[in-house]
């Protein structure tokens, strides 16, 4: 199955195929012929997928490096350390990096892609569910601050995007439960038709069916790379449908340190959170109010680490850098398949929404 992300000069191809992994020297030796490559990686994936890794050393110039795993080493020392491996590989500004891993190291990777010899190309191998069907994709690049997550980063879209769903037989059940999430999260922002999709094949793709997910994922990219291709750079209010599900996401992962919640787990209640504003706010005809519902309450909702203070998380919200100068903004469904940004939602009714869900 292939897709594209068409944004001009600057397109890329997105394969997607169980087992293509297996493939990626043919495919790079077709696409960048003669080039040298670095590939950026992570203790655990390079030790998961060791013999891979070999057999793709051993096909192509290619040099790897490995990087602890962890958010918590997403960070300018890591990011760093990836620069200083590049500048002793004796590479060149027609170098390509390779990121294989997730989406900690799809973001570090690009981001050092971005600014080594002022940009070289990099391709997205991505490994986790979160990474396929959403960070892969988009050109948004970054490391975190100590102020705050994704602080200091680039749009720097990749040359091309290699997804092997076979990679998610070795994720564990409450990663990929989390990177479902942004998945789950296209049938509210994608049109009718993946809002169908989701509705009829929920448990299916949450119970790892093979085909049924191969074709979720499919869908998820397409509703991505559509977004991204109307609104590259999120300047035209497009692309931040893709952060429904966030403001109250990021809130929460701030309340836990983002350590005890996961991205993804934080953006399940998000979206619940979001759907109840919606019905607070009277944005549903009671017709899409029922069929909203009829998916939202099928979510399994994931354990919160301990009790939640409504009173700080909505503090957090306006700490996310996605506020826009103190306003907040809200996605919100109103349709299936259809959410739109709602700035300004009274204090009061967040306040409800927030004792409702997590009463
Ligand atoms: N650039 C974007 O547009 C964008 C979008 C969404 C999220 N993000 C970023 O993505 C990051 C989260 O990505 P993530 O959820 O992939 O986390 P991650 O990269 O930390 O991976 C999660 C865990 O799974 C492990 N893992 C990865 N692949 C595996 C595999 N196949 N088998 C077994 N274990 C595997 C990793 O080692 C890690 O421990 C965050 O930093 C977030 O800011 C970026
Ligand atoms: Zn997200």
């Amino acid at each position: 199955m292939n897709l594209a992300v068409n944004i001009g000069e600057k397109s890329y191809p997105i394969i997607l195929e169980p087992g293509c992994a297996q493939k990626l020297p043919e495919i790079l030796q077709q696409r960048f012929p003669g080039k040298k490559f670095v590939l950026i990686t992570n203790r655990t994936i390079a030790a998961l997928y060791a013999k891979l890794l070999n057999s793709w050393e051993s096909q192509l110039d290619l040099k790897s490096f490995t990087v602890p795993d962890g958010e918590m080493y997403k960070n300018i020392e890591t990011w760093s350390s990836i620069l200083d491996f590049m500048l002793g590989s004796s590479l060149d500004r027609t170098s390509v990096a390779i990121a294989f891993g997730g989406g900690v190291v799809g973001d570090m990777t690009g981001f050092a892609a971005a600014v080594f010899l002022r940009g070289i190309d990099y391709i997205q191998v991505p490994t986790t569910l979160l990474a396929m069907v959403d960070s892969s994709i988009g050109g948004k690049t970054a490391i975190d601050h100590p102020l705050g997550k994704n602080l200091i980063g680039a749009f720097h879209p990749p040359r091309l995007v290699l997804v092997d769903p076979q990679f998610l037989d070795t994720l564990s059940p409450r990663e990929f439960f989390s990177g479902y999430a942004e998945l789950f999260k296209h049938g509210f922002v994608g049109g009718r038709e993946m809002f169908k999709f989701v509705q009829k094949n929920h448990e299916s793709m949450l119970s790892k069916n093979a085909d049924i997910l191969l074709e979720g994922i499919y869908k998820s990219l397409s509703v991505k790379a559509n977004i991204v291709e109307q609104d590259q750079f999120e300047t035209k209010g497009l692309r931040a449908l893709l952060n429904l599900g966030h403001t109250f996401g990021h809130s929460l992962e701030r309340f836990f340190n983002f350590g005890d919640i996961l991205h993804g787990e934080a953006v399940y209640w998000g979206i619940k959170c979001a759907f109840e504003t919606a019905k607070q706010l009277k944005l549903m005809t009671p017709e899409n109010e029922a069929t909203i519902d009829s998916l939202v309450s099928r979510m399994k909702m994931p354990n919160l680490p301990g009790a939640i203070d409504p009173k700080k998380i909505y503090e957090y919200m306006f700490m996310d850098k996605k506020t826009e100068s103190g306003r907040l903004r809200f996605i919100i469904p109103v349709e299936p398949g259809k959410s739109v940004i709602i700035p300004d939602v009274p204090k009061e009714v967040i306040q409800s929404v927030l004792s409702i869900v997590f009463s």
